[in-house]
């Protein structure tokens, strides 16, 4: 992913002012790193059917991995899941203050918008991205997601609205990811078929997740973990090895689903696919 992190250095949220922080926040967790999965996703299509728009998508990518970096920022506000790491650093809460912190969040949100909207693309493509953007990252999509995650704090909630909780605070944004990708490219049945793999994706994401908060040190994942007790994931409400389970059988789906996609997309996403699918094994 050189070339999207060399974009991203390039078009790093700027903002000189006399606030002696402000700018720094703003790009600190940016800089600090993460996997870069909804990015890669995006450009993996592009790349699948038109490598010549790359250079034209990593704005689109770029957009994508702005609006999830604010909603790490103020998922780890003391009102959400106060959490003091995040990418392997201080959070923005700890490191500035909390003020900061809910600031830089809301400039990152619409930042996002802003790189979306200078793409080199037709005015349909970008108002077609910025709509799929804002309703799978806003209000019926990572946001309720958010909204229902920590209200049913320590209000265990049945299975099925579990599902629902991971779609929306998670899958809809990695499934839009995919979508945007073949927006790009020109083909809008694909973006749909797309969708549905990728909420699959998402959820399967979002339950691996809980499985690392569980197994893996703070240090290892670069985040607080041992922090979900009193959330809604699959481990709390089913137990680490019935949670295993379920990873594997939806892992096993998703590996068929992918073998049913054509030369160019098998060829161009298997590996990143088959890295995250295996994720929990
Ligand atoms: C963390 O997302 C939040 C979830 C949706 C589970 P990532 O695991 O993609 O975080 P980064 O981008 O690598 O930091
Ligand atoms: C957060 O889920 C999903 C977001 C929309 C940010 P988590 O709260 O489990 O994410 P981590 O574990 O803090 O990265
Ligand atoms: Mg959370
Ligand atoms: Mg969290
Ligand atoms: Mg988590």
């Amino acid at each position: 992913m050189q070339n999207f992190e060399s974009f991203l250095l390039n078009h790093l949220p700027v903002s000189k002012s006399i606030h002696p922080t402000y700018e720094q926040a703003l790009q600190k967790m940016l800089v600090a790193g993460g996997k870069r999965f909804r990015p890669e996703l995006l450009l993996g299509v592009v790349k699948a059917y038109n490598p010549l728009l790359i250079e034209g998508a990593m704005h689109a990518a770029y957009a994508v991995e702005l609006l999830h970096t604010y909603s790490l920022i103020h998922d780890d506000l003391p009102a959400m899941d106060n959490s003091p790491l995040r990418r392997g650093e201080p959070t923005l809460h700890v490191a500035f203050d909390e003020v900061t912190a809910i600031l830089v969040g809301d400039a990152l949100n619409t930042y996002s918008f802003e790189v979306l909207s200078n793409a080199p693309f037709s005015d349909y493509t970008k108002i077609y991205l910025i709509r799929e953007l804002a309703s799978s990252g806003g209000l019926n999509g990572m946001v309720l997601g958010q909204a229902i995650d920590c209200y049913f704090e320590n209000r265990p909630l049945g299975i099925e609205d579990v599902r629902i909780l991971h779609t929306n605070k998670t899958a809809k944004l990695i499934a839009c990811s995919l979508k945007m990708g073949a927006i790009i490219v020109g083909k809008e049945k694909l973006a749909e078929e797309l969708y549905e793999f990728g909420i699959k994706l998402g959820l399967l994401f979002q339950i691996q997740d809980d499985i690392l908060d569980v197994t893996q040190s703070s240090h290892e994942a670069g985040k607080l973990t041992n922090n979900d007790e009193a959330k809604n994931s699959f481990v709390t409400l089913l137990g680490l090895s019935a949670t295993l389970k379920e990873a594997d059988s939806l892992a096993d789906e998703l590996i068929l689903e992918l073998n049913s996609f054509d030369d160019k997309l098998k060829n161009e996403l298997s590996s990143l696919l088959l890295q995250y699918i295996n994720r929990h094994r």
